[in-house]
């Protein structure tokens, strides 16, 4: 599959971006800050942001020690790190479909001696794993990338024990505006720099899509506001990586204001399978 914005991050970190290195060196996704207005937009204060988001996604899944969990889409293996540095007597599976992120999470993520670190190459939505192994599924800012949310929901629910947890976080838009996120003119915003991206599952798709697949709903929270300092940080990088701010400058300023106005949510939710 083709992940742009990845290949501008290998072609960056090849060559030494420092800054780069420590905003997304870890996680790629969006931060959290919970004061938003005192966002500084360092490279550090951004790399706290997204290591602060990751935990409330695990947290969702309510983890305890000594549980196996997957973290499906699980790019560099950040999500695994800070499951590894707050946990004890874990297993711990990243799986992706990108084999170049693999190969750098391996070398980023290394268990401690009470934990089991392993990631693996593979698709989300045909997971290379046995039936009813994890405690718990994440998949962090990644499932409008997996080819179906039907399908994942199904992998997720097969390979969950029972009373096991997927936690995922995602981009819900407000009915009104699902049919314009999934128009041919918000696949030419967005497919030029993050590939495929299908944003088209509301809130109430959501509930129906987890009762369908044999889940209950345990979390639902909208945390749109504290991610915001996000798209002037994605803005800042372009200017510090071209000396311009033209590259998908629109895209990053609509969503910006979709999200600023609540018709684009930014949501973390969870679902328990049903015994
Ligand atoms: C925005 S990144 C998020 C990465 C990671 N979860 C994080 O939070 O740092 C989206 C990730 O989804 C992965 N991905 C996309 N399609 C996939 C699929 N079908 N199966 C597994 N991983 C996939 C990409 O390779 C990428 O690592």
């Amino acid at each position: 599959m083709r992940l742009p914005y990845f290949d501008l991050l290998f072609e960056s970190l090849d060559k030494g971006n420092v800054a780069l290195d420590a905003a997304f060196g870890r996680h790629v996704h969006w931060g959290y800050w919970e004061r938003p207005e005192r966002a500084d937009l360092s490279p550090e204060d951004f790399a706290r942001a997204a290591e602060a988001l990751s935990q409330r996604v695990w947290r969702a899944a309510l983890l305890k020690d000594g549980m196996k969990v997957l973290d499906a889409g699980c790019g560099f293996g950040g999500t695994v790190a800070s499951l590894n540095e707050n946990f004890q007597n874990m297993d711990l599976v990243g799986l992706n479909i990108d084999p170049r992120q693999i190969t750098r999470a391996r070398s980023k993520v290394t268990a401690r001696a009470c934990n089991r670190v392993q990631f693996v190459e593979g698709d989300a939505c045909r997971m290379p794993f046995e039936d009813v192994g994890f405690d718990a599924v994440l998949a962090v800012e990644c499932i409008f990338h997996f080819p179906d949310r039907g399908e994942f929901f199904s992998e997720a629910r097969r390979v969950l024990k029972p009373g096991g947890v997927l936690a995922i976080c995602d981009f819900v838009p407000k009915g009104f505006l699902r049919p314009f996120s999934a128009s041919k003119a918000s696949r030419r915003m967005l497919d030029p720099l993050f590939g495929s991206c299908k944003m088209t599952h509301s809130l109430s798709d959501y509930r129906r899509l987890a009762a369908d697949s044999g889940f209950v709903s345990i979390w639902e929270e909208d945390i749109a506001r504290h991610t915001i300092p996000t798209y002037p940080y994605l803005r800042k990088i372009q200017r510090d990586l071209t000396g311009k701010e033209d590259w998908n400058k629109f895209g990053t300023y609509a969503a910006e204001w979709v999200s600023r106005l609540n018709w684009m949510r930014y949501m973390i939710l969870a679902f328990q399978k049903l015994d």
